[in-house]
């Protein structure tokens, strides 16, 4: 069975982090609320307990995880050789969306790490996160709460949805805030390598560290990218995903056309467009509309956007239809998410 705890993260009770913080330290798993998405947390320093995250999750073993911490001194017991760079953006982004590679202490079980020489290390800024943590006295390492190959959870409803039976608890403080998964930064070679767009933008580090460079891997869908997640069929419903790329002239003319084609087909269609499409668009005969507001406010997009693609499978849709974003500031976070999960199907309009 699986607890639900209602945490309100402006008056977090003692008692049921001390309850959750006991699960970890016993070796149980407790899903919590990040300022990013839900995290499914166990006690890092733990092989078994970081081995029954793998199993809860489906999650290829040669997966790494990323270690969360409440003190930056932390960091030394767990890296080495951290470079200028680190401080500097820890100073400035943490707590925060941002994740950092570093050469690996010796202390962290290698079913963290998945066998590599490095891990992964994140402050997270949200308060029943950090309370957490600093009860469980451990690094508590975190995947996304859901099923493999799932679109991350931004509600305690999606972590339920994936995971009720398979894990001891959820804290639930409502939905998360950023909507997609921290950046992850590689410091261990010589330039800042972004392995996986997040909620830290490469225009954010451009802006402390000068010069930062985006995975090569991640670029097209038969590139090979650094960190081990990142090549997984990932972010997707069970519906089809299908991404329309032009102005809201053009999208808007295709989407009525596919929408005539799919239907006639038989198929159940959602929408998730921004509003500069739905006023072109108007009304439409589909199982499942939803406008995600304006194109100018992609915070608002990548809040929901997981949550929309979820709701489209519980509503029984086929074939989802939605749009492509610039790679600007948090859109190359989106567009990375959009690709995936729509196995890199692009329409031109
Ligand atoms: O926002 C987030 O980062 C959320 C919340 C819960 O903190 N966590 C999260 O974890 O997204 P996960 O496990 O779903 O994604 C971690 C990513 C994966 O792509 C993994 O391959 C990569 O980080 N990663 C972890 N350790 C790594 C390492 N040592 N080297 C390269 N990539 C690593
Ligand atoms: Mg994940």
């Amino acid at each position: 069975k699986t607890l639900i705890w209602q945490v309100d993260p402006s008056f977090i009770p003692d008692r049921i982090i001390k309850d959750a913080a006991q699960i970890i330290k016993e070796g149980g798993l407790v899903a919590f609320p990040t300022e990013t998405v839900y995290g499914l947390g166990a006690n890092g320093l733990s092989p078994e307990a970081v081995a029954r995250i793998f199993r809860a999750k489906g999650r290829p073993s040669d997966n790494p995880l990323i270690l969360h911490i409440a003190d930056v001194h932390a960091v030394y017991t767990l890296a080495k050789d951290i470079p200028p760079a680190a401080f500097r953006v820890m100073e400035r982004f943490w707590p925060g969306p941002l994740t950092l590679v570093l050469p690996k202490q010796d202390v962290i079980p290698r079913e963290v790490t998945a066998g590599l020489a490095t891990v992964a290390l994140r402050m997270p800024s949200h308060p029943v996160a950090l309370a957490l943590i600093r009860e469980a006295g451990v690094p508590v390492a975190a995947p996304s709460a859901n099923r493999s190959g799932l679109p991350s959870p931004t509600t305690a409803q999606h972590v339920w949805d994936d995971l009720a039976g398979k894990i001891e608890a959820i804290l639930d403080s409502g939905p998360t805030g950023v909507g997609l998964e921290s950046t992850v930064l590689d410091l261990t070679e010589d330039r800042p390598v972004i392995l996986r767009p997040g909620g830290i933008t490469t225009e954010d580090l451009q802006e402390v560290l000068g010069e930062v460079s985006v995975d090569s891997g991640l670029a097209a869908p038969e590139a090979v990218p650094k960190a081990p997640g990142m090549k997984y069929t990932h972010y997707s419903p069970q519906a089809e995903v299908i991404l329309v790329e032009g102005t809201p002239e053009n999208v808007s003319r295709k989407i009525r056309e596919l929408v005539e084609r799919y239907t006639r087909q038989g198929k159940k269609i959602g929408l998730l467009l921004t509003d500069e499409t739905w006023r072109l668009l108007g009304s439409l005969p589909v199982t499942y509309g939803k406008n995600m507001g304006t194109r100018l406010n992609l915070a608002g997009i990548a809040r929901i956007i997981y949550g929309e693609l979820r709701y489209c499978d519980q509503v029984g849709v086929d074939v989802i239809f939605t749009e492509t974003y610039s790679q600007e500031g948090l859109g190359s976070a989106l567009m990375n998410r959009l690709l995936k999960s729509a196995g890199y199907h692009v329409i031109n309009a």
